[in-house]
């Protein structure tokens, strides 16, 4: 076995459980984790605070376009072993999960100039490898040569279940019907966007994970990491 890191990527469409797999693995292995939906997200949140989206969704793209370089995106590691995103240093983790993103975010992240800013730096983050990264387009155009890609999949009401669990366990009062439209919507923006659309990378390895334990989850991801490590 090679005791060189490699990169992980793993993509997959919203709740489909890809981040929760992909933390674990780091932890396990001692891999830095980077959830590239926060990036996009905290662009979001950027953005409806300074009132580049109007009430009605429309985004001012050109001023968005300009403020993309006063945008700073980090994640700092937290006593209990998660990491909170971090927007221009302020910790943004809780408001990045919010209907008020998710129901803006996929629009944002099909603008050309917001996805090359994040893609920079998403590269940056992998310059010494040992990372696990999930997202839409991590194994299809920001490291197309990973050595492992994985592609997560699970039904749009097995991913609004799991998601409206999530939130009202946060205590956040939405129903389960918004939910589902939001997880429907996403996808369609998701897959039919011009730039970078949610496409498995031809060289991916797929996981449905309907019916599949955690640590089922987990067993099957550490056979794939250590399946590629070994290669
Ligand atoms: O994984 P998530 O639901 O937190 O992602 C939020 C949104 O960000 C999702 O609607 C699509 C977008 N996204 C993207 O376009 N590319 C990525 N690599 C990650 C997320």
């Amino acid at each position: 076995m090679s005791d060189s890191k490699i990169i992980i990527a793993i993509d997959g469409y919203s709740s489909s459980g890809k981040s929760t797999m992909a933390r674990r693995l780091a932890s396990k292995i001692a891999y830095r984790y980077i959830d590239s939906g926060a990036m996009y997200r905290s662009v979001t949140l950027y953005a409806l605070d300074n009132d580049l989206i109007a009430a009605d969704g429309t985004i001012d793209t050109p001023a968005l376009i300009a403020a993309l370089s006063d945008i700073r995106i980090d994640f700092r590691p937290m006593p209990d072993g998660s990491q909170h995103t971090m927007l221009n240093g302020r910790d943004v983790e809780t408001e990045i999960r919010q209907l008020r993103v998710s129901d803006n975010v996929s629009p944002v992240s099909a603008i050309k100039e917001v996805r090359d800013a994040l893609t920079a730096m998403q590269r940056r983050f992998g310059e010494e490898k040992g990372i696990v990264m999930d997202g839409r387009d991590i194994g299809s155009t920001v490291f197309p040569d990973a050595e492992l890609k994985i592609f997560v999949n699970a039904s749009a009401e097995t991913r609004a279940q799991r998601r409206f669990l999530e939130m009202t366990a946060k205590g956040e009062a939405v129903n389960y019907e918004d939910v589902l439209a939001n997880v429907v919507r996403r996808d369609h923006i998701d897959e039919t966007r011009a730039e970078s659309p949610l496409r498995r990378a031809d060289d991916a390895i797929d996981l449905d994970n309907s019916h599949m334990t955690l640590e089922q989850q987990d067993q099957w991801l550490m056979d794939q990491y250590l399946k590629a490590v070994a290669r």
